[in-house]
């Protein structure tokens, strides 16, 4: 039957399997008894050499990451380029980054073969080389090349172009297998001038639009002869290949972005329950495959060779297993309530955090911080970038030396183009004004980012054996615009001609800073938002003034006895009018008793500044819509609703927008300004911008608004929808129109393009020959503007730069003049020279604050072709002119104690304020 046929067949199969599974028991059993009693097996090579494989893999993946053992003994960099020639640079002051900053060497460094070869003294020996440039530092301040912990240099372009906007992938929350690499665009503009400003290393990151936005990668700035993109990162991680390497080498660190609360989830429409989650699931997933990995080896390491299979390998998972085995320096953010929920992370999957970024509200939550895995991670801030959005609200300017005394390491970084990385020195120099002492803020830009790299034991410090990363300064690093003489990258020098002007002796020393203890210690009292109210005063005599610098129609004037303390003046002021100067006491008689006194000690009297180009005082927090005054309506694009009146009749006005008491409007009443112009925000037709008293507390207040309607404004550029020679048209029937243009209103056009200028400078040619009238023309922003100097002058048109240092951004400003040491010329400098009317500017509110360190720099930079009077007029008398404000007879006068109105050593201690008839005293 063929039943029985086959249940026959089945028995035999049945006998022959179990014969076959009886030898296969033996064998295997001999085998295992053979190696249990250490008998050599004989295995084909090619399995030895997989087993061999597989066990090195797991021996790689439990190994710590970090410099190989025999790092030190290193002749020659793996960055050294062939021909490049030694370099014996003679008699510098450097400041080594090493001992948390606190080392200064008076001597002589050796650069060779990409390397730090000797400091201090250089054995002769060493200088036998037939080829070795020898230089003479003449005493000049050397550091190790900046490190910037966060940059977007190369995956967002400058000029930014939509074609090169890389830096943010929106697929999806979580994306730790995306890499910055792939996307780093070697032509960025930005290159060039973060060098310029000293910087040599970067992390480059993805942006912060996901909770886990990808793998970051440190690179060298320098161009390279292969010009890719790769050959810019200092010590790839091996795994950039994938998983076939040679798994005996110790690993290289790697670098993760991880971003929480607003910005993913603007992103995502999610909220920061969402994000803790995101995380925690992407952990989860990386926790299992570890584990899958670690079963494995713990296998492979028995023996247990048999049903082993593939090494647990997932290209999307593997790199946070790599964070979760201690081997990537990993990133994160912002709020109290987010720096909480990446502790808790880190503690539930037992991982350590490198640094936290942004980080603004790190100086309130210490000991949060201390509880972090694996110890407290490096805090890399902004000194006085802040109040952009709710998450930034808190920022202090004195988080940095707040969490220094807490032992907290700080880091300065850029974020750029955020802060343009140029000024990154410039942030450690703001930190140290503000409290941070000077060692730790040199070591804020140098070692500490670069031990927060894993990289601290080949850059970010001078030393023998380190990679021959220097730059030579101008003056003291941490004196205000400290700018590179010269930089070298590899040893190799980055800067073909520098175009540097010696600078004052005094800003070859440290500057001396205010003491902020108090106003630290209030920040933290009131959690961050300290009050900036200040108390009035009616009578004040201030004393030991060491210059006064006044304002007389349309120019400054200077009565300076800086240095000469037997001279220094008694100022009596009555009523917030100045009645006597005096030396000694005579000028008390003008005064009843109950004055203030105030003690100068050497300070100065300026006019109170005014700042032109933000939306300060029609925003408080940029990003926050219900804070803000909001958009005007784009004629251009969409007609404004009928009952405001139609098209370019709807002339908005910003004062019936404003807001007085803004933390940026009182931070920069704060830092000697005490007039704003601000401009209703939008596109082309942007309306009429208004004058009013920073100090102000509301509109109403006797005096607060100094020009209702200063001057009309008109924004022209490439970035609108509507075309160029569109806006243009439209501008051209405005200007007809006198119903919009009465004669003596200035008319601001925003513009940065230099082509866009000469059209409207055609334009305002053409108006006042048709109506025998002089159109009041302004360019503000004007980045390229150095480029038609002599025809903006011709023209009578007055320019206010914004910002001051321009950078191309876009690709409107994409011809910036870049001043020292790119440049000999500033921009400021060349429009002076053909005696245009230039004023400056800023574009964020934040850094109104800043404005008198931006005058001064101006002036730094000039080759004393800027006097101080001159510096000054650049933020009063020039752009009253430029705007059509009053400028006198009576204005606001700032008290400066310490120093003068352009120094690190003073701080602002009142406002006389004789608009509006009293004196605002600041502690
Ligand atoms: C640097 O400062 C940190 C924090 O105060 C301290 O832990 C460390 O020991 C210091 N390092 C050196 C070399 O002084
Ligand atoms: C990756 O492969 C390229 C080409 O084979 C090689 O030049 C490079 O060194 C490898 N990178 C790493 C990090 O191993
Ligand atoms: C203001 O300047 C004019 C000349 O421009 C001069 O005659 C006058 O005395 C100055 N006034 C004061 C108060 O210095
Ligand atoms: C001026 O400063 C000196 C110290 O430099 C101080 O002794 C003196 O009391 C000050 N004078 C006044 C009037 O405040």
């Amino acid at each position: 039957m063929v039943y029985e046929d086959t249940r026959t067949e089945y028995t035999r199969t049945k006998r022959k399997f179990r014969f076959f599974l009886v030898v296969i028991l033996s064998v295997l059993l001999y085998f295992t008894l053979l190696r249990t009693i250490g008998q050599p097996l004989k295995l084909p090579a090619a399995v030895i050499a997989q087993r061999t494989h597989i066990l090195e893999q797991c021996k790689y993946i439990n190994t710590p990451a970090g410099p190989p053992p025999n790092f030190r003994s290193r002749t020659h960099s793996d960055r050294y380029v062939p021909g490049t020639k030694p370099l014996w640079l003679k008699n510098a002051k450097l400041w080594t980054g090493a001992r948390n900053g606190t080392e200064v060497i008076y001597g002589d460094i050796l650069l060779d073969k990409g390397l730090i070869q000797a400091v201090g003294y250089i054995p002769p020996r060493l200088l036998s080389h037939p080829d070795l440039r020898v230089e003479d530092a003449k005493g000049a301040w050397v550091t190790p090349g900046l490190v910037d912990l966060h940059s977007h240099i190369g995956v967002g372009s400058s000029p930014s172009l939509r074609g090169a906007a890389d830096t943010n992938s929106r697929k999806a929350p979580i994306l730790p297998w995306l890499r910055s690499i792939d996307a780093l665009n070697t032509h960025d503009a930005s290159y060039e001038l973060a060098i310029a400003g000293g910087v040599t290393t970067a992390q480059i990151l993805p942006g912060s639009a996901n909770n886990i936005g990808g793998q970051s990668f440190v690179i060298k700035l320098r161009p390279t002869s292969e010009r890719s993109s790769i050959s810019k990162v200092i010590e790839p991680p091996y795994t950039l290949n994938g998983s076939h390497f040679d798994h005996s080498l110790t690993p290289r660190w790697r670098h993760m972005k991880h971003a929480c609360g607003e910005n993913p989830s603007r992103v995502y429409s999610q909220t920061r329950m969402d994000s803790a989650w995101e995380f925690r699931q992407a952990y989860n997933e990386g926790r299992k495959l570890k584990e899958s990995q670690d079963q494995f080896c713990a296998k492979a390491k028995a023996g247990l060779w048999d049903d082993l299979g593939e090494f647990p390998e997932d290209l999307q998972w593997e790199s946070l297993v790599d964070v979760l085995r201690g081997k990537v320096k990993a990133l994160h953010c912002y709020e109290a309530v987010d720096l909480d929920v990446i502790v808790r992370l880190s503690n539930e999957f037992k991982f350590p955090v490198a640094s936290f970024h942004h980080a603004g509200e790190t100086y309130l939550v210490p000991d949060l911080l201390k509880k972090t895995w694996g110890g407290v991670p490096s805090i890399a801030l902004f000194a006085t970038n802040a109040r952009k959005k709710r998450e930034a609200y808190r920022n202090s300017e004195f988080a940095m030396r707040v969490l220094a005394d807490h032992g907290i390491p700080v880091v300065m970084k850029s974020d750029h183009p955020v802060v343009n990385s140029r000024y990154l020195l410039n942030e450690a120099a703001l930190a140290h004004f503000y409290g941070l002492n000077p060692a730790l803020a040199l070591a804020s830009v140098t070692s500490t980012p670069a031990d927060a790299l894993g990289l601290g034991h080949r850059v970010g410090t001078i030393r023998e054996g380190y990679d021959a990363d220097i730059v030579i300064w101008d003056s003291h690093p941490l004196a205000l615009g400290a700018t590179p003489k010269q930089v070298y990258i590899d040893g190799i020098p980055q800067i073909e001609d520098p175009q540097v002007s010696p600078k004052p002796e005094s800003f070859q020393v440290l500057p001396k800073t205010p003491n902020f203890d108090h106003e630290a210690a209030t920040a933290v009292k009131y959690d961050g938002l300290p009050p900036l109210t200040s108390r009035k005063s009616r009578h004040v005599m201030f004393t030991n003034v060491s210059s006064i610098y006044t304002k007389n129609n349309s120019h400054i004037e200077v009565v300076d006895f800086e240095g000469e303390e037997s001279k220094w003046l008694t100022v009596a002021v009555r009523d917030g009018i100045i009645t006597c100067v005096d030396k000694g006491d005579s000028c008390r008689y003008f005064l009843d008793d109950d004055v203030d006194v105030i003690d100068l000690r050497g300070g100065s009297l300026a006019p109170g500044l005014t700042t032109f180009g933000s939306p300060i005082g029609l925003v408080e927090i940029r990003l926050e819509p219900s804070t803000n005054d909001g958009k005007v309506y784009d004629p251009l694009h969409k007609d404004p609703p009928s009952l405001v009146g139609g098209g370019e009749q709807a002339i908005i006005r910003a004062v019936d927008g404003l807001q007085f008491g803004g933390r940026n409007t009182l931070l920069a009443y704060r830092g000697g300004v005490t007039t704003a112009v601000t401009a209703p925000s939008g596109e082309f037709l942007l309306g009429l911008s208004t004058a009013f008293a920073v100090g102000a507390s509301n509109a109403l207040e006797k005096n607060a608004i100094i020009q209702d309607e200063a001057s009309l404004h008109i924004a022209v550029s490439m970035q609108f929808t509507a075309s160029v020679s569109t806006q243009i048209a439209a501008l051209r029937r405005i200007l007809y129109d006198a119903h919009v243009v009465s004669g003596d209103i200035p008319l601001v056009i925003h513009v940065e393009n230099v082509d866009i200028m000469a059209s409207l400078l055609h334009l305002k040619a053409e108006y006042d020959r048709k109506t025998s009238r002089t159109l009041r023309l302004t360019f503000a922003g004007a980045a390229e503007a150095h480029l038609l100097a002599q025809e903006i002058s011709d023209a009578g048109v007055s320019v206010i730069l914004t910002p001051s240092r321009p950078f191309p951004y876009t690709w409107d400003q994409r011809r910036i003049l870049p001043g020292p040491p790119l440049s000999y010329d500033s921009a400021v400098t060349t429009l002076l020279a053909k005696d245009v009317n230039v004023a400056i500017g800023v574009v964020d509110e934040y850094t109104a604050r800043n404005t008198r360190f931006d005058l001064a720099w101006a002036a730094l930079e000039s080759d004393g072709k800027i006097s101080k009077a001159q510096a000054i007029a650049l933020a009063t008398t020039n752009v009253e002119k430029a705007l059509g404000l009053p400028s006198g007879p009576w204005h606001d006068i700032v008290a400066y104690s310490g120093g003068n109105i352009f120094d690190f050593k003073s701080t602002v201690v009142g406002v006389v304020s004789a608009q509006r008839r009293v004196v605002d005293i600041f502690n």
